[in-house]
């Protein structure tokens, strides 16, 4: 859909329906002030008697001759956040999508949240989150939605309320970017496919440069580590680096992901019950490409590099065995003891090469832990760093956009569980506190770069009836890069 903001109702503008939020508290007199008097009689009215209670995921429709309202739930305003905004957003759009409509007006006046871009952001996100498709059915019903004028008194400011809008049109394509590539099955989306995906930034942005690295260069880099996940499988694994970098002598912002296109487990295989879901563990590599097409498309000036650690985790004559010892690029040696603990293996060298930018801050995504899901379940995603000021920048990008996070240790304590008599490290910890001993081990890679880690697998995406790509944490990211601006 497209978005424009405007200040005040112009006659001029086609509009289907005016749309309206309302808290559970039921105060209406916000309405007053954009429809008509009998419609509005109309509306107080019936909420009075109750029809109507601003619960969220609801909505009612008013019909007059001149013009049609809808109303929707906003619920509790003492909890109202970006988190509970986006679902209210999220669920009226999915319905109105529904009706055969074309232009609609949203009223924002009473949306406010930390502040007003942040307001229009995460209205445009929650709606074309609700807009969102993804299937290889042969027939799809599109919505007939076009327009959306979102209506706010404060913004006399066209340029600067039209420049949030279409700053947050980006940031949804970079979410949509991450989903379809998270969505796109297994034989399609491969270490290779991702490499070719990430080439397409180029057309975007100009500026935009891709490196990629293939097995054989890897081998001369001595990344022993990425390649003991690789070799079990047909597909060439690759090592993806896409170069943002508008700004003369500024340290980049380095984001890392998890790009494995499909995880067996490996010799340690997985039992086959939802297996199919581990197409989704190239989902840390997938908001990579998403922050980066947003970087792209803003022509953010700031520096940012995308490196994808992509590679299937297949079992086979040539796959890695437990017991195995490889020696990674930073020198460290690795015992394998579980090959299904195979993203750590591959972030291993991707964080190493990664340093010789001189980064400012390391971020990695990664789908790398079920225990991380089983700790926080869907909602944050699992941080953790070796610098407090970071996480804490992390943290705000997460609750001002909604896309939240929650911190877990790195305690002293964690690390001595990757102790082993055969190598330098081995690839798991002891039965407990699986997400927190993953993320130790890639400390290990980090040195003394300021580096914060993101555990996605349980936020990356949906099962069930809703089963898909969330494409987080795009959002999280480009609001972490929009934050820190260099210029
Ligand atoms: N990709 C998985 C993590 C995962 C599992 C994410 C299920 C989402 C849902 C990862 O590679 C993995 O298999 N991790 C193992 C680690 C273990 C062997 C130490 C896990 O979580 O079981
Ligand atoms: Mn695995
Ligand atoms: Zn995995």
């Amino acid at each position: 859909m497209e978005y424009s903001v405007i200040n005040r109702i112009d006659a001029k503008q086609p509009c289907d329906y005016h749309i309206l939020g309302i808290f559970n508290d039921k105060k209406t007199n916000h309405i007053k002030t954009v429809v008509d008097k009998d419609i509005n009689e109309n509306i107080v009215n019936s909420i009075k008697n109750a029809e109507f209670k601003g619960e969220i995921g609801t909505h009612q429709i008013f019909h007059n001759a001149k013009s049609r309202i809808i109303v929707f739930g906003l619920g509790d305003k003492k909890k109202y956040s970006p988190s509970s905004l986006t679902k209210s957003i999220f669920s009226i759009i999915k319905k109105v999508s529904e009706i055969n409509t074309k232009n609609i007006l949203l009223d924002i006046n009473n949306l406010s949240l930390s502040n007003d871009e942040i307001t229009i952001r995460t209205i445009i996100i929650g709606a074309e989150t609700a807009l969102y498709n993804f299937s290889l059915k042969k027939d799809e019903n599109k919505t007939s939605l076009k327009k959306c004028i979102l209506l706010m008194k404060k913004a006399s400011n066209k340029n600067k309320y039209n420049g949030f809008a279409k700053a947050a049109k980006s940031i949804s394509n970079g979410i949509s970017k991450a989903k379809d590539l998270g969505n796109t099955p297994p034989n399609i989306c491969t270490p290779t496919f991702l490499s070719n995906e990430a080439k397409k930034l180029k057309k975007i942005n100009s500026s935009i440069k891709v490196d990629v690295i293939d097995e054989g260069k890897m081998k001369s880099l001595k990344m022993g580590s990425f390649l003991s996940v690789s070799k079990g499988s047909k597909e060439p694994g690759k090592l993806v680096i896409i170069k943002h970098l508008p700004m003369k002598n500024k340290k980049p912002i380095i984001l890392v992901g998890k790009g494995i296109t499909f995880d067996t487990g490996g010799i340690s295989i997985k039992p086959s019950s939802a297996m199919d879901e581990m197409k989704f563990d190239m989902s840390g590599a997938a908001s990579v490409i998403g922050a980066l097409q947003t970087c792209a498309e803003m022509k953010l000036k700031t520096n940012v590099i995308g490196i994808l650690a992509c590679a299937e985790n297949m079992p086979s004559g040539n796959a890695s065995r437990p017991g195995d010892v490889v020696t990674s690029m930073s020198g460290i040696s690795i015992e394998i003891l579980n090959t299904d603990a195979e993203g750590r293996l591959v972030l291993a060298d991707a964080l190493t090469y990664a340093k010789k930018f001189k980064p400012k801050y390391i971020i990695d995504m990664a789908t790398l832990t079920g225990a991380c899901a089983v700790a926080l379940g869907k909602y944050p995603s699992g941080l953790f760093a070796n610098d407090q000021k970071l996480a804490d920048l992390i943290k705000k990008s997460g609750d001002r956009t909604g896309d939240r996070v929650w911190q877990l240790p790195l305690y002293d304590d964690y690390f001595d569980e990757l102790k082993t008599n055969f190598a330098d490290i081995q690839n798991i910890g002891g039965r407990y506190g699986g997400a927190i001993t993953a993320a130790a081990f890639l400390a290990k890679f980090t040195d003394d770069i300021k580096w914060a880690h993101l555990d996605i697998a349980g936020t990356a995406w949906e099962v069930g009836k809703n089963k898909g790509s969330t494409g987080r944490p795009v959002n999280l990211l480009t609001d972490f890069i929009l934050s820190n601006q260099q210029n």
